[in-house]
């Protein structure tokens, strides 16, 4: 693979400023596919139109003995959406969620909405740049871990 293929090691500068709403979506759709998921297995494909993308699960990439249900799999799948509903707002765009009425036939969960929006505040930046310092941790967890005030 080569570097630039790396979506981990993709320029933020390469956003397409200029380029249509969906060709900023398509660009965003790159952040969304660093989410964390079950196994690393990535079980999310993405469909877009003029202001929309669709989050579709890969139910090819199931893991049937830990995760017989999906369930962990439409969690990974709700990872990605975070991941690029913080993105979109890094780059002055909003998003609107809605889920789908049957992803069980449609396999799509949920539908992005984007629209043009505010400039982002310090707490979005901050939420953007963690997006590729991100790692999952296993180190053990210790009741110490949590603080509850
Ligand atoms: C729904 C879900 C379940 C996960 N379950 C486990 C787990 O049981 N044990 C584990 O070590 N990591 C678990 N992970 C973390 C993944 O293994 C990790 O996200 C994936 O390998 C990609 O690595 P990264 O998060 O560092 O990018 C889980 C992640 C998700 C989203």
């Amino acid at each position: 693979m080569a570097a630039s293929d790396d979506l981990w090691l993709r320029s933020d500068v390469d956003f397409p400023s200029n380029g249509t709403l969906e060709e900023r979506i398509r660009f965003l759709i790159g952040y969304a596919a660093l989410a964390p998921s079950g196994h690393n297995t990535q079980p999310w494909s993405f469909a877009t139109g003029p202001d929309w993308v669709d989050v579709l699960a890969d139910r090819t990439r199931p893991l049937p003995v830990v995760d017989p249900h999906d369930r962990e799999l439409a969690i990974s799948c709700g990872a990605a959406v975070g991941i690029f509903e913080a993105a979109a707002r890094r780059f002055c765009l909003e998003t609107t969620v809605a889920t789908s009425p049957d992803p069980e036939v449609l396999r799509s969960l949920v539908r992005i909405t984007v629209t043009e929006g505010a400039q982002p505040d310090a707490g979005e930046i901050a939420l953007f740049n963690a997006i590729k310092n991100r790692r999952t941790d296993r180190a053990p967890i210790s009741w110490k871990t949590f603080r509850v005030t």
